[in-house]
Order: C-alpha cells, then sequence, then structure tokens
C-alpha cells in the first residue's frame, strides 16, 4: 500500500508549512502536540502500519523514521529560532549598555602598620621566637621598677605617661614590661620571644611623635646567651626587612634594664635621594634599642643570674615603617584618611 507512504511524505510537506506559520512559543507548542504529541498526527500515521502488506512494511517503516526526524529537527530549529527573536527584541525594548563601568566593590586591605608587624613576626618566628602578647594596661612597679627603675630614678623622665585614677595604674610607655611577664611565665626554662604591641607617651604631637604608637620588643634567655647571639640576630633580622647587603652599627647606650646597652644603626643605601635628610648627613639610621638583660631584671623574672643569661631589644615599627615606606609623618598611622591607608 504505496499510499500509506505517500501519505507520510504528504504529511510532512503540510507540518513543516504549518510551522512556518508559527510566530510564537504558544503557536509552536500547540504545533508540537499535533504533529509529534501522544496523539498526534505522527502517531497515528506510525498505527497504519498494520494494514500494511508485508513486502511494503520496510519501506513505510524507513519513510516515517526519515519524517519523524525532520519534523523533530525542524521544530528543534524553530524553538530555537524564537528563542532567538525573543532576545533580540527585549533587547531592543530594553537596550543594556554592556561598555557602562560596574559599580566598583571597595576591597578591604590590612593596615600598613599591620603588615610590617606581621613581616616582623615572621622574620622572627623563623629565628625560633614567638609572639607573646602583654597589657597595655600596667602597673607603675611592672612599668618601671622591676625594669630597675625605683621612684625617683632619672631615667623616668623619658617616659612621661597617661596615669588612670587609680594611684599606680598606667598605660605602658613601653613594651619592657611585658619582659617581665613572660619571664614569671616560663622561669626557669629559656625562652625566645617578641612582645608587640600599642605604647602610650603623655608628649608633644608632631611629625616624629605620637601619644600612641606600637614597639615590638624581644627577649631571649637561657643559658650562655651572649651579645655574639644579640648581634647575629639583629643582623639577620636587619638585612631580612631592609635588604642583604645593609650593614650593621652598634653604639654603646644606657637603658637601665641592659647591661652592657647598645643602640643599633643600619647604614641607609646612598642611592636613596633621602639617605641625606634620613640620616642626618652621617649614612647611619638608628632602628633600636637593645643589651644584656640587667641581673636584676633577671631576678624579678625569676631567674637565676648565675645560671642564665639574655639579651633583649626593643624598636618601634612606626619608624622602621616610615624608612621603609618614605613615609613623612607619624600622626598619618592612627588618622584613619583613605587616601593614605589605601597606598600600601
Ligand atoms: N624600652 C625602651 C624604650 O622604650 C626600648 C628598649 C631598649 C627595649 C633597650 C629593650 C632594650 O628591651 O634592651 O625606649
Amino acid at each position: 500500500m504505496a499510499d500509506a507512504t505517500a501519505e507520510l511524505t504528504a504529511l510532512e510537506a503540510r507540518a513543516l508549512e504549518e510551522l512556518k506559520a508559527c510566530a510564537d512559543e504558544s503557536a509552536l507548542r500547540a504545533w508540537s502536540s499535533r504533529y509529534l504529541g501522544e496523539k498526534g498526527q505522527l502517531k497515528l500515521a506510525f498505527g497504519r502500519m498494520k494494514e500494511i502488506p508485508p513486502a511494503e512494511k520496510k519501506a513505510f517503516g524507513q519513510e516515517f523514521n526519515r519524517v519523524k526526524t525532520s519534523l523533530e529537527s525542524a521544530y528543534e530549529q524553530a524553538v530555537a529560532a524564537d528563542k532567538e527573536r525573543k532576545l533580540l527584541a527585549s533587547l531592543e525594548a530594553n537596550p543594556l549598555d554592556v561598555t557602562l563601568p560596574g559599580r566598583p566593590v571597595p576591597a578591604g586591605g590590612l593596615h600598613v602598620a599591620t603588615k610590617v608587624m606581621r613581616e616582623i613576626y615572621a622574620i622572627f618566628a623563623d629565628m625560633g621566637f614567638q609572639v607573646f602578647r602583654s597589657r597595655e594596661v600596667e602597673d607603675d612597679e611592672t612599668n618601671f621598677e622591676l625594669l630597675n627603675m625605683p621612684p625617683h630614678h632619672p631615667a623616668r623622665d623619658m617616659w612621661d605617661t597617661f596615669h588612670t585614677t587609680t594611684p599606680g595604674v598606667l598605660l605602658r610607655t613601653h613594651t619592657s614590661p611585658g619582659q617581665i611577664h613572660v619571664m614569671r611565665q616560663f622561669a626557669p626554662n629559656p625562652v625566645r620571644a617578641v612582645l608587640p604591641g600599642m605604647c602610650y607617651r603623655h608628649e608633644a604631637v608632631s611629625t616624629r611623635s605620637e601619644i600612641q604608637f606600637e614597639q615590638v620588643e624581644g627577649l631571649a634567655i637561657g643559658p650562655d646567651v651572649t651579645m655574639a647571639d644579640l648581634k647575629g640576630t639583629i643582623t639577620a633580622f636587619a638585612r631580612r626587612l631592609f635588604g642583604a647587603d645593609r650593614q650593621v652599627r652598634i653604639r654603646s647606650s644606657y637603658f637601665p634594664f641592659t647591661e652592657p646597652s647598645i643602640e643599633v644603626d643600619i647604614d641607609w643605601p646612598k642611592d636613596d635621594p633621602n639617605a641625606d635628610r634620613l640620616t642626618k648627613g652621617t649614612g647611619w639610621l638608628e632602628i633600636m634599642g637593645a643589651g644584656m638583660v640587667h641581673p636584676t631584671v633577671l631576678k624579678n623574672g625569676g631567674y637565676d643570674p648565675d645560671k642564665v643569661s639574655g639579651f633583649a631589644f626593643g624598636m618601634g615599627p612606626q619608624r622602621i615603617t616610615m624608612l621603609k615606606y618614605a613615609i613623612d609623618d607619624i600622626r598619618q598611622f592612627w588618622k584613619n584618611d583613605l587616601r593614605f591607608l589605601g597606598q600600601f
């Protein structure tokens, strides 16, 4: 029955013709159920298979498959074309300017002081120093007396501070009292620690001094700790922070809590145009105070000065940051000016 096969071909032509006329999605859906659906014409046509003589079944089957594939792919294309048409129409109706710059998402960042502190911790951590935090509100005894500065000691004049309304309780003037806390926690065992934190001094604010600033104190105690260890540690630190070819110079000095006491300078790169101003023409720049822990301080911390010795140092990371980044005013650090903070 060649008729049935010819009808399939005619069905295809009709269907494709109608498909072309479908103008929107709902017309396309209706077309799909009319021809491809469960009760659609294609299924119906297939039902006629049983009427077909065995000799023609194959030809009918082949034509059926061809028509089915042809209608299905024509339908897919028509759906895709319809989507494309809609997209273009909506783009035309609501034009989108993809060249318009996006709204910036402000990303936060670490404060430059935090960055430098972390750099300092990392350097000392590599040399076996742990970070030890201690309080910013201290008593007079720990801030001064136990560090070998009895009441009326002239060295106290260097460190005028803020006193609370409770007698003997003050804001620490340096991180050195932290030494007492570390020692009392670790004695009689050896210890290697850096003590970072905020310090306060009652003084006139200027480009070079603030009433609050950070310090990093260092302390190493154990049998046979010597000045050579101190020099080696400081030199390694300075070279990692300021560059491998830095020279380090030590000068003798005085601090009540160290004996002997030194001050440490580094040479400043001569090709830096600021070198002369920074070093006042000397080529050298002071970066910290240091020394061998005074026996009285060791004793106050719970150590036996006949059995152990130790070195200590103290530096101001703000000053170091100013050198590293050519910052000319210390007041910038705590001013919260984003134009300054955003640069780092
Ligand atoms: N505490 C001193 C200051 O604020 C700095 C200092 C000097 C700390 C010598 C030390 C040291 O540990 O050994 O000026």
